[in-house]
């Protein structure tokens, strides 16, 4: 069998662990052919693709990034809506010249979205869910997700000795796009005082209130954890309009940090390198028993996988009633109620 493989949307670390997790299988186990697709769906258009062998598949394991590169692909999800257009019709050619007998496509939400398109359109298609915001609908965890939060972890346990000597408020804004997973996990695991998500109500005065209660109490300083996906006034990020805003009405000096990208930069998690591994070892299994149109996902500590049809178009979100959102409320911690 060939296969082509291809990585979309943003970069997140274990991509690379799972482009060599599906092709070692691949190659070793089942003597098939891998097809490395460069810079996401554009690699298909404009015909980017290079065989790959087991040494291309060498010391990739701890690499952050992908080396297929990889680009965003909205022009896509709007191209696909119309079969017939010229660009859709370039997409399919190119699958039938290679002759390949399956595409795997390593991403996020939209690419699943773009993935199941292509699917309908024909096109035999494994997906493997990406991103450190772990907001794929249909999996329990994605993989990029442990890293990032143990990035973010360490940089809340930074933050929290110079908060400390210098007595203030320290605002630290977190990655997740429209959810709350990192700004949540991250939050816990580092202690914050306030954890901020994006899909639960916030009452500022309940928050100035806490900070102002916590001072008062004689803990000299808080940590507020604040998803990058809150809705503020005017649309101003959350880490400054907090900022601003805590110290303002508690009169507490206040810092903001803002990770960014590094928590999606550098070498993967052994968490992540091993969940990889096995997400991409699994849709090798898939696409040797013929099964398409699936993206691989994990339930409970298995690995198994969920047709394309029923993730496209869903985000997994914190429910209210997530599990270490109700820890968090009764361990004292505010999430902004
Ligand atoms: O989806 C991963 C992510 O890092 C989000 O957390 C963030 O909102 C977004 O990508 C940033 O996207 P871009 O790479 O387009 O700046």
């Amino acid at each position: 069998m060939k296969i082509g493989i291809l990585s979309s949307g943003g970069d997140c670390p274990g991509i690379n662990a799972t482009i060599r997790g599906v092709g070692k299988t691949a190659i070793v186990n089942y003597g098939m052919e891998v097809f490395g697709i460069y810079g996401g769906f554009s690699g298909l258009l404009n015909r980017e693709i290079q065989q790959l062998d087991e040494s291309s598949l060498s010391g990739i394991l701890n690499l952050g990034g992908t080396v297929l590169g990889t680009s965003r692909e909205k022009k896509f999800k709007k191209m696909l809506s119309s079969p017939n257009a010229a660009e859709t019709q370039t997409i399919l050619e190119g699958y039938k010249e290679l002759g390949l007998d399956c595409l795997v496509c390593i991403g996020g939400n939209g690419t699943q979205k773009t993935a199941y398109k292509l699917s309908a359109l024909g096109i035999n298609i494994i997906g493997i869910p990406k991103t450190i915001d772990n907001d794929v609908w249909g999996t329990d965890i994605t993989f990029g997700f442990d890293t990032a939060v143990n990035i973010a972890t360490e940089a809340i346990d930074r933050i929290h000795s110079t908060a400390g000597s210098h007595r203030r408020v320290m605002v630290v804004e977190v990655m997740g796009h429209h959810a709350g997973w990192i700004a949540l996990h991250a939050g816990m695991a580092g202690g914050a005082d306030v954890i901020l998500l994006p899909e639960l109500p916030i009452n500022l005065d309940r928050v100035y209130e806490r900070i102002h209660e916590r001072f008062q109490k004689g803990k000299p300083y808080s940590i507020v954890v604040v998803g990058e996906g809150v809705k503020t006034e005017n649309k101003e990020n959350p880490g400054s309009f907090f900022t601003k805003s805590i110290e303002k009405a508690t009169g507490i000096e206040t810092r903001q940090t803002v990770l960014g990208y590094i928590q999606r930069g550098g070498s993967p998690s052994p968490y992540d390198r091993i969940l990889s591994s096995r997400l991409g070892g699994y849709a090798t299994e898939l696409i040797n028993y013929g099964k398409f149109g699936r993206m691989v996902c994990v339930k409970g500590n298995e690995i198994s996988s969920i047709s394309l049809e029923k993730v496209a178009g869903k985000l997994k979100l914190v429910e209210p009633d997530n599990e270490l959102v109700c820890l968090g409320h009764k361990m004292g911690i505010s999430f902004g109620d």
